[in-house]
């Protein structure tokens, strides 16, 4: 996973010269989520239906304001991202988007330290296998995910125990902010845990979209 952050950092800032930072880095993960839930219909795997329709005609929208060259930039920054998901568990996303000083500080965005995470989840879920053995499958709820620190630190935790946290464990994710929700949607996708990611607001029971991971054959997009 390091040895992506000083590559995915250089390929963001040379994008900069003709948007925003923070622009840029909103345009691209609204991109790369969009095009990490296309996948499987681009393939074949699933059948063309209005959620594909819908969000294609989104993506189509997105990628308007960028060159070619930028656009091969930002599918450079994907494969990075799925490349240090692919190394192990971790907040990739989050700590890029903090080391960028990309965060919405005013909106509550700080994200909990990975290691913290661990130790949180260490702390927090207990026996596993006895919870799957009785339940068959169990639900983690996040209401205010961020990039997904927590959840990802509890899928480690699970793996850790021996007990395969994709087949096991559905997680339900929120967030409030349109870049949280598009960060949490990349990284448990890349880490092809199922997952319903929401952008929503948990307090008021606002929905604005949700969104399954590949993964996930638990809900239809909302
Ligand atoms: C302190 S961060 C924690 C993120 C993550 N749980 C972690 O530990 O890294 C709080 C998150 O809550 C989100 N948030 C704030 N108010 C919210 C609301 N009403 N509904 C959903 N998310 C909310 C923010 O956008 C932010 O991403």
């Amino acid at each position: 996973m390091h040895s992506q952050k000083k590559p995915f950092l250089s390929k963001l800032q040379s994008l900069s010269h003709n948007h925003s930072s923070h622009r840029i880095f909103s345009d691209w993960l609204e991109i790369a989520a969009l095009t990490l839930h296309q996948l499987p219909y681009h393939s074949g795997e699933l059948a063309k239906d209005a959620a594909f329709e819908r969000l294609e005609q989104r993506y189509m929208e997105a990628i308007k304001p960028y060159s070619k060259d930028e656009l091969n930039v930002f599918s450079e920054l994907v494969s990075l991202t799925l490349i240090a998901h692919h190394t192990g568990y971790g907040d990739f996303l989050g700590e890029m988007a903090g080391e960028a000083e990309l965060l919405n500080k005013r909106g509550g965005q700080f994200f909990t330290p990975y290691h913290l995470c661990r130790a949180i989840a260490k702390m927090n879920l207990g026996d596993v296998k006895s919870q799957v053995e009785a339940k068959g499958m169990i639900t983690i709820v996040e209401p205010a995910v961020g990039a997904g620190a927590l959840v990802i630190a509890a899928a480690e935790e699970i793996a850790a125990q021996g007990i395969d946290p994709r087949a096991t464990v559905q997680f339900d994710c929120t967030d409030i902010s349109r870049d949280a929700f598009n960060m949490a949607y990349i990284q448990l996708s890349a880490l092809g845990l199922q997952a319903v990611v929401r952008h929503g607001n948990t307090l008021s029971g606002e929905y604005w979209e949700a969104r399954p991971t590949r993964s996930c054959g638990c809900l239809t997009n909302g």
